[in-house]
């Protein structure tokens, strides 16, 4: 069973509580939190699911905060996350066959509950095509690493 990381901030918090029930029965899925409507910061959590992918705890990652912005800002600072924030299918088949998204993140106050699990379903079921996409993904890598200390 696939294993996939999931955490929010207090304003993605409803729509990571839907996305885990849509996806318990095929995925096995591990909570990073929030787990309230409490008001907590988007950071601490985006680099949660972050670091799990970047060390293989999880295969891949989903995150929700209000835009699903600052909490996808926070996870791509961690070397090896490529965390596209999706609000339509397209985009969120494109972000894993063409880059390679190994996180997707979404916001609970820009798409309605029946989108967001479409957008997760797209994205889940979609395969990295490879190819010349390998090469533009590694060249994302080759900035990153030249940036790191
Ligand atoms: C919290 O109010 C909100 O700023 C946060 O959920 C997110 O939208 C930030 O990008």
């Amino acid at each position: 069973m696939k294993k996939i990381g999931i955490a929010s901030d207090h304003g993605g918090y409803n729509l990571k509580e839907e996305i885990k029930k849509h996806l318990q029965d095929e995925y096995e899925i591990v909570d990073f939190g929030t787990d309230s409507l409490d008001s907590v910061d988007y950071p601490d959590y985006g680099v949660k699911v972050a670091e799990a992918v970047m060390k293989g705890e999880v295969e891949e990652g989903i995150l929700c905060c209000g835009t699903g912005i600052g909490i996808s800002l926070a996870a791509n600072k961690v070397p090896g996350v490529r965390c596209a924030v999706v609000s339509d299918t397209f985009s969120a088949k494109m972000s894993k066959a063409h880059n390679n998204a190994n996180m997707i993140s979404l916001g609970e106050r820009v798409v309605g509950r029946g989108l967001a699990l479409e957008i997760i379903d797209a994205w889940i079921s979609t395969e990295f095509e490879g190819d010349r996409h390998q090469r533009r993904v590694d060249k994302i890598t080759e900035i990153e690493k030249k940036y790191s200390k």
